[in-house]
């Protein structure tokens, strides 16, 4: 898998040969593997965790409930076009039921989104959630962290500024957290030489 990865030199071949991966038990239930939303080098990559009901159906990240949410944090939070950001998830295939992604099908994956980080190749990573923040700071096992204790501030990882905040489908569970989210994007938005446009 990981040479597969490596060998593919732009989103396209790296789509395709995601489309075709049966490296975990997902790819039985999947609909269709979910791939990316938005230009193949962006200077803002975010990482969601796992694609729903919504994003399984139409092969793209972020376009249920979350994904309004997201698009507001992008475009109202940051006065970016949504069309201008990268989009990903962490595993491209839908859990069923939307369960809680395994410890396997996470590693499986692992190589697909490492591709698209190196052919992205972010200014700024923006992981959303527990899940996306550990895994993209390559916290595994007994040294995965506590979202509250990565956020509010920049990782260094590989040469690569990373930023995590929370999941948007928490945000829409528990809204007094999004002050604190709007923390997390303005750290981002000072790295990428962005005003902010509002506060809250
Ligand atoms: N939640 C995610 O983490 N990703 C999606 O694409 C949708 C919901």
């Amino acid at each position: 898998m990981v040479r597969i990865a490596a060998a593919c030199g732009d989103f396209a071949s790296l789509r395709a040969a995601v489309a075709r991966c049966e490296a975990c038990p997902l790819s039985k239930t999947r609909t269709q593997t979910v791939f990316a939303d938005g230009p193949e080098r962006a200077d803002v990559l975010f990482i969601g965790e796992a694609p729903g009901e919504s994003e399984d159906l139409l092969g793209v990240p972020f376009v249920g409930e979350s994904g309004k949410m997201l698009t507001g944090i992008i475009e109202k939070g940051m006065g970016l076009p949504r069309a201008q950001v990268l989009i990903v998830d962490a595993l491209k295939c839908r859990p069923p039921h939307d369960r809680a992604p395994s410890v396997e099908e996470t590693r499986a994956c692992t190589p697909w989104l490492d591709r698209q980080v190196a052919l992205a190749a972010p200014k700024v990573l923006i992981p959303l959630g527990t899940l996306a923040s550990n895994h993209v700071l390559g916290l595994a096992g007994s040294e995965q962290r506590s979202l509250g204790s990565l956020r509010e501030r920049v990782h260094e990882r590989e040469a690569r500024s990373i930023v995590p905040t929370f999941h948007p489908s928490y945000l829409l569970r528990t809204p007094e957290a999004k002050k604190d989210c709007w923390k997390d994007i303005q750290l981002a938005m000072g790295l990428l030489g962005l005003a902010p446009k509002r506060g809250g």
